[in-house]
């Protein structure tokens, strides 16, 4: 073989070993063993090649010398970046991490408080048969008015009310339609509960906003009484706000439901010392008996058939339950306030 490659050769070995000794170096020590045993001055490996380029023919002298050079660089360039990488932050020590600092606490999300408690009712219902249904939020006046017998003249129907798109079609201004599209689609016996979205002409304040939540909830079929209606709802609201809570029916008025009602709990709080004392009565629903010139609306017989439906708001019930003062606070998505929530209600 020719003596000039095999140099070469020894030289590009000699090169690897270096570059894989310095990457698997732990300290600024080590790395000056490596610099000793290959560039140093009297016994370096690379260093005794060079010191016998005097002794090769001048023409192959050149070539190897060349790569000599271009060797001892490559592994005087790797030495010191990888000093420098142990002087930054490569070494815990000599970058100056304080180890004993707690690590960086990982950022865990949560459900909204308000759609905490739309699942919270949902579970209620469920377990009591009711599945859920949903509607769209750009409605027409039929659905959202005229088929729940509330004639376009009514104040509810008002532009002022109303966010009207254009023409007869508008943004639902409650869940109720969903109760007509429900009955349209299918037949007797009918258990629905439907949270979505609602909208109205409402000024954005503490206890308004024009973009909110509500829950519908429907019950039609042979049979269903007065005494249904109160005791599904009465133990719903125990099951929500707590055994000792109080449920009444205040006599209302609503264009779809005959009779009509509002429903009111007042529950039983644990205060700090551990003394139980009743709230006030606190309004949590509208809700009555499915009128019916609604069931006639949407094809039912309604001497064959009876129902209940209720309407809630979820965010109204969430501030009552969380003793939440203001409602945008809800909508503010400042994760200081959202993120009390994650682990439920501080009471
Ligand atoms: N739709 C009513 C509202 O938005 C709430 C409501 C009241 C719904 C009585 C009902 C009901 O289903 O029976 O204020």
């Amino acid at each position: 073989m020719n003596p000039q490659m095999s140099l070469i050769e020894t030289l590009q070995g000699l090169e690897s070993e270096a570059l894989s000794a310095i990457r698997a170096s732990l300290d600024a020590d080590g790395l000056e063993t490596i610099r000793i045993s290959y560039l140093g001055r009297k016994d370096g490996r690379i260093s005794l090649i060079l010191r016998k380029l005097g002794e090769i023919d001048d023409n192959e002298r050149r070539p190897v010398g060349a790569e000599a050079n271009r060797v001892k660089v490559a592994i005087r360039d790797a030495l010191e970046a990888r000093l420098v990488h142990f002087e930054s932050d490569g070494s815990a020590e000599s970058s100056g991490d304080d180890l004993t600092l707690p690590g960086r606490r990982r950022w865990i999300g949560g459900s909204h408080p308000v759609t905490q408690v739309v699942d919270e009712i949902w579970q209620i219902f469920r377990s009591m048969g009711f599945v859920r249904a949903r509607g769209p939020e750009a409605d027409t006046e039929w659905y959202n008015f005229v088929a729940l017998n509330t004639p376009l003249d009514h104040p509810a129907a008002d532009e002022q009310d109303t966010l009207y798109l254009k023409d007869s079609v508008l943004l639902r201004s409650h869940t109720s339609p969903v109760q007509v599209r429900t009955m349209e689609k299918h037949e007797p016996p009918i258990r629905i509960l439907a949270p979505g979205m609602v909208y109205r002409r409402d000024t954005y304040d503490a206890t308004h906003t024009p973009a909110f939540a509500q829950i519908e909830g429907l019950v039609v079929d042979e049979g269903v009484s007065f005494v249904d209606f109160k005791a599904t709802l009465a133990e719903f609201a125990r099951r929500f706000w707590g055994p000792g809570t109080k449920v009444r029916f205040r006599p209302s008025y609503f264009p779809f439901t005959e009779p009509s009602a509002e429903v009111d709990v007042k529950r039983m709080i644990t205060l700090k010392d551990g003394t139980r004392v009743e709230s006030d009565w606190i309004e949590i629903m509208g809700a009555g008996m499915v009128d019916p010139n609604v069931l006639e609306n949407v094809g039912y017989d309604a001497e064959r058939y009876t129902g209940f439906a209720f309407g809630m708001g979820p965010a109204r019930i969430a501030l009552l339950k969380y003793g939440v003062p203001d409602l945008r606070l809800f909508f503010q998505n400042d994760v200081r306030f959202l993120s009390q929530f994650t682990h439920g209600p501080d009471q």
